[in-house]
């Protein structure tokens, strides 16, 4: 049967059809641009991945980690600290600390720690432990102490020198190893942007100086060793600059306005579930630099100068920290972890013009 419509009906139909795609304009242009803050770069794509397991200690590139919450596992999960305070030791207080080689063997999950021996050429110290250890290997060989990363104290598994003792020579005083598990009992809550009361959330590290991640772009290395090839012929390695994600990046310094991004499989990965995979970051703060980059992690030589002065003099870019300049981001993963591998996409989801760094506590 066959029904006119009522005039009355056809309106009904006719308007909101008409003014459906303006309001939907209107949505987008005044709603989600306001929030957020610009148009967002292109996609982008991750170029490599360092792990830097014992704080300040050389790194180790791999081709794919697993993100937790607090960082890719493996990252800064162990710590050298004095004795017998159990304060922290980095590159800051001795440069040689690069020369300390962790590395990884995933077939027996071990860490193998090696440094040269003081005042010969080819002897190495060196000592093994499980890379993730059992609470009852944990038992067995460590004990719980106090350790301190700038402001904040934390209770950590201390090795037994049977292990790592033959380090203090290395050091040229007593030093003792400190591992934090990534899920603990008693997490290291973050400080500054990553508090609770800025993040909105309670989000933890384990001794990584800030938070859980730090970006880096190839884009702006590149452009930084520009500066440094004119300024004093020079060439650095990003590594010095300490990043747990590398991505080839848009601009040179775009990452400064990044607010949130999103890692996805890149187009034709296998093993994703289709379209529900993703892995989100809130970017919380620019990462102000100290001294550290002018050391060179390979010979752990220590520039007088570069890189700091080339970046002080166009680098001081934060309001909230303006005596120091920024390079790469800080990020907390948002929600569950999951595999992140070189080669995936990274898709900045949110850009703001307000980034201001918050000094913790
Ligand atoms: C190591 O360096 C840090 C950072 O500069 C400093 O706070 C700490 O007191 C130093 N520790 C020692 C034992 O020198
Ligand atoms: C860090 O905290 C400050 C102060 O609350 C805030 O203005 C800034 O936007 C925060 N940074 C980010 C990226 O949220």
């Amino acid at each position: 049967m066959e029904m006119a419509l009522s005039s009355a009906t056809q309106s009904a139909i006719i308007l909101p059809a008409f003014f459906l795609p303006i309001l939907t304009f209107v949505f987008y242009t005044r709603f989600l641009r306001s929030k957020t803050s610009g148009p967002l770069p292109p996609p982008t794509q991750i170029t490599n991945l360092f792990v830097y397991p014992i704080k300040s200690c050389h790194g180790i590139s791999v081709p794919s980690a697993r993100l937790l919450p607090t960082g890719l596992d493996l990252d800064r999960q162990w710590m050298w600290v004095t004795y017998p305070d159990y304060k922290f030791l980095t590159i800051r207080n001795l440069s040689k600390m690069t020369l300390i080689r962790p590395s990884y063997d995933a077939t027996t999950d071990t860490l193998s720690i090696t440094a040269p021996a003081p005042n010969t050429m080819d002897e190495k110290l060196y000592f093994f432990i499980p890379a993730h250890p059992t609470s009852e290997w944990l038992a067995a060989n460590t004990e719980i102490v106090p350790a301190t990363v700038w402001s904040t104290t934390t209770p950590a598994h201390c090795y037994s020198t049977a292990l790592t003792g033959p380090f203090n020579k290395f050091f040229g005083k007593e030093v003792r190893l400190v591992y934090k598990p990534p899920v603990s009992d008693s997490p290291r809550a973050l400080v500054g942007n990553g508090s609770r009361k800025m993040l909105g959330r309670d989000a933890s590290t384990c001794f990584a100086d800030l938070m859980p991640l730090l970006v880096g772009s190839e884009k702006s290395i590149t452009e930084l060793n520009k500066r440094l090839k004119m300024a004093e012929d020079l060439n650095i390695d990003v590594r010095r600059f300490r990043p747990n994600i590398l991505v080839q990046g848009h601009e040179p310094w775009s990452e400064d306005r990044w607010k949130s991004i999103r890692l996805t499989p890149s187009a034709g990965a296998s093993g994703w579930k289709f379209g529900f995979d993703c892995l989100k970051l809130d970017v919380v703060a620019r990462c102000a630099r100290c001294h550290v980059p002018n050391v060179d992690p390979e010979t752990a030589e220590e520039h007088k100068r570069q890189p700091w002065d080339t970046l002080m003099k166009y680098r001081r870019v934060d309001p909230g920290i303006t005596f120091k300049p920024c390079f790469g981001m800080l990020c907390v993963p948002r929600g569950g972890g999951g595999k992140v591998d070189v080669g995936m996409k990274l898709e900045v989801t949110q850009v703001t013009d307000n980034h201001r760094y918050v000094v913790g506590m």
